[in-house]
């Protein structure tokens, strides 16, 4: 019965072990892709490391407005527009939709933001993702 109860326990364990693993392989993953991602849709305005470019447009590596998440999710897909306060600074330049992007693909982005820039270490599981964009306002 002990031993039994030994074995049950080291399974356990290693059966932690695998799913962590798993769980982290997935977040190395979308982070590789939302580099990608990040490059060809965003660097353009908020620049490669995320610093952003003058009063134009805001930096997202070290932005306060990272902690408002359902806010962030949903300016990726519908944009943003009107006065926004980031890190004390004021903008007020429209940013536009991003429909290209799928969820997945946000997901990827949201987690290469959060993990390089907001001072996480965590996955962004594209089922997360899609049932928080189905509570975003889409503009107009
Ligand atoms: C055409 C330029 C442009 C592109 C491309 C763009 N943004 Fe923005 N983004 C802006 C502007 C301008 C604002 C501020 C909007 C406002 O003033 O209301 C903003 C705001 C934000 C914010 C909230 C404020 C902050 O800096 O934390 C985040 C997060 C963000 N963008 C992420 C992204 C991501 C991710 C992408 C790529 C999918 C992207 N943006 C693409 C111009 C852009």
């Amino acid at each position: 019965m002990k031993r039994f109860l030994g074995l049950a326990a080291v399974s356990l364990f290693v059966g932690s072990l695998s799913c962590q693993s798993e769980e982290e392989m997935k977040r190395e993953r979308y982070i590789t892709e939302g580099i990608l991602i990040y490059k060809n849709n965003c660097a353009n305005c908020h620049q490669a490391k995320g610093e952003g470019l003058a009063a134009l447009y805001p930096p997202i590596a070290g932005s306060d407005y990272l902690a408002n998440k359902q806010e962030v999710y949903c300016l990726i897909r519908y944009g943003q527009r009107g006065p926004i306060v980031v890190n004390g600074k004021p903008y007020n330049r429209p940013m536009p939709p991003q429909p290209q992007l799928s969820d997945l693909e946000v997901a990827e982005l949201v987690t290469y933001i959060y993990n390089a820039w907001g001072g996480e270490k965590k996955l962004y599981d594209v089922k997360k993702i899609t049932a928080a964009l189905k509570e975003c306002k889409s503009p107009e």
